[in-house]
């Protein structure tokens, strides 16, 4: 997966990573902002979807589409596509056009729209990426888990970052017994859940 990363996603990934950094210095406005995740967590979350079971893989929140680029690689690897949802017009254009440059229309559905008009109508989850308002990661993890395969993986950004909003959906989630979970300390805290 990293060691043959095709030119065209190497050089999307690099710009969106220097986009994404000027973002964070010159005052852009939080819901402009890219908020990416680190290449680091991108590392982490292709090792943990390419080692989730077979069945289908989505990623809530989707920016440009830097963590996409991670899990397609992940995907193209195992052979499984991943849906993956945006609702902001400025973020899906620079999304669709990320998917274009690099190629990765046959492992990446990228839907426009609200996930939770969307996610109940999702079986058989095998992988789910997080990455959205804060405010919905508690009724998406209702959603995902109730629809989750054994040994799928669900892992969610910004465990610690945020952690002082998520802490009661991160006590519901190490209190689940449906789940294995933990949160690991890199990037912005990536809680990681099995379901079993
Ligand atoms: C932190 S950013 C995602 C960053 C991206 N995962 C990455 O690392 O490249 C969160 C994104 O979730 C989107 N979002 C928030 N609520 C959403 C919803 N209800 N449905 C779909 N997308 C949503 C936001 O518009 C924003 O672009």
């Amino acid at each position: 997966m990293f060691h043959d990363i095709p030119q065209n996603i190497m050089d999307r990934m690099k710009y969106l990573e220097q986009r994404d950094a000027a973002d964070r210095l010159d005052g852009t406005t939080r819901m402009q902002r890219l908020r990416q995740i680190t290449p680091e967590v991108g590392r982490f979350i292709a090792l943990l979807a390419a080692s989730a079971p077979d069945g289908n893989y989505i990623e809530i929140g989707t920016s440009a589409g830097y963590s996409t680029l991670w899990l397609a690689l992940a995907c193209r690897a195992v052979k499984r596509q991943i849906t993956t949802f945006e609702i902001l017009d400025e973020k899906a254009k620079l999304a669709k056009e990320t998917f274009k440059v690099t190629g990765v229309n046959d492992v990446v559905n990228f839907i426009q729209a609200d996930v939770l008009l969307h996610i109940s109508r999702y079986k058989d989850i095998a992988f789910c990426f997080l990455d959205a308002e804060k405010e919905i990661y508690g009724q998406c993890y209702d959603e995902v888990i109730i629809n989750m395969v054994t040994g799928g993986i669900l892992v969610a950004d910004n465990a610690t970052s945020h952690e002082k909003e998520l802490r009661p959906m991160l006590n519901q989630v190490l209190a689940d017994d449906r789940v294995d979970a933990l949160i690991v300390p890199i990037g912005s805290g990536e809680l990681v859940c099995r379901k079993k």
